[in-house]
């Protein structure tokens, strides 16, 4: 299969979103995740407890990029060289407008700098933005001007629906320590991720993702990581409360299907709930 690596096209970003009667542009619901789709400003995922489980596995990892937090929080767990991805060039952007925010605002204004990222309908409701704008990477700023009109970070919902994600004053802290840099980002769609790696990992996050393909679809991806997790590593392949319940059959069939290289294992957040927050993980054995 020929993999064909995206070209950042503004015209094409501003394709996939519609004009509505109000003025305002919104993304176009069909395309669901797509090149441009929104990116989210805040995880709604229990990161802090998935990258706790982990942190001992080594210091290579690999994950979907979203709103940013899942490198930051890998990073605060020690990991010192995090590859992230996404099938959306808005979660890079996000994810570099985060990373340089850190730097320079306090707590309360980057939780304000997120509130505007999400609900603005252009960029002139992100203030905090031309402030950061000389410290974010060229093709993101680039992006950001281009798209000044578009509400490219509106997915999700308002951070103050996820008060309890929102990093402590301790973890703002030491966020701002650890991350010194924007992360290393690769812009794929996640069949097509193994093609565009180099590395061996010690954990791959892909988390969030698979609630959307088709259990043969979540075999081949597993199987194409496989060679890009070192024996031991691991690969966090799913979470979310409803997702895995939704796509359990697939990592029954996974369990079977990968014996011969993986232990598959399943960890729920609170083994007292039935809907549970749940991870699947497979361990490369061989
Ligand atoms: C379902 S979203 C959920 C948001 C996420 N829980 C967070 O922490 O922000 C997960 C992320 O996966 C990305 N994504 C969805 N489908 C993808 C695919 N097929 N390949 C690569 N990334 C994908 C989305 O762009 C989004 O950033």
């Amino acid at each position: 299969m020929k993999h064909i690596t995206p070209v950042l096209n503004p015209e094409s970003a501003r394709a996939e979103y519609i004009h509505g009667k109000n003025g305002e542009y919104f993304h176009d619901w069909r395309l669901k995740f797509s090149h441009y789709s929104p990116s989210y400003v805040l995880t709604n995922e229990d990161i802090r407890w998935v990258s706790d489980l982990t942190k001992n596995n080594g210091p290579r990892v690999l994950t979907v990029a979203a709103s940013g937090d899942h490198p930051m929080f890998y990073a605060m767990r020690g990991a010192t060289d995090i590859d992230t991805f996404d099938i959306s060039f808005c979660a890079k952007v996000a994810m570099d407008i985060k990373t340089a925010a850190i730097k320079k605002l306090s707590r309360d204004q980057y939780i304000q700098l997120l509130n505007n990222m999400h609900s603005a309908k252009d960029m002139s409701q992100i203030p905090y933005i031309t402030e950061l704008m000389s410290d974010i990477p060229q093709n993101s700023a680039y992006f950001i001007q281009q798209m000044n009109d578009y509400p490219i970070f509106s997915n999700g919902l308002n951070p103050s629906s996820y008060q309890e994600i929102i990093p402590t004053n301790a973890e703002y802290d030491q966020m701002r320590n650890v991350v010194q840099k924007p992360f290393k980002f690769i812009w794929t769609d996640i069949k097509s991720l193994h093609t565009r790696l180099l590395h061996e990992y010690d954990i791959i996050n892909l988390s969030n993702i698979f609630e959307y393909m088709s259990p043969q679809q979540i075999h081949q991806t597993l199987a194409s990581l496989r060679n890009h997790t070192r024996p031991g590593g691991i690969i966090i392949a799913q979470t979310g409360n409803w997702g895995i319940h939704r796509n359990n059959r697939a990592y029954y069939d996974a369990s079977q299907k990968f014996k011969r290289w993986a232990r598959v294992g399943y960890i729920a957040k609170d083994k007292t709930k039935a809907n549970s927050e749940m991870i699947a993980i497979l361990q490369r054995t061989r």
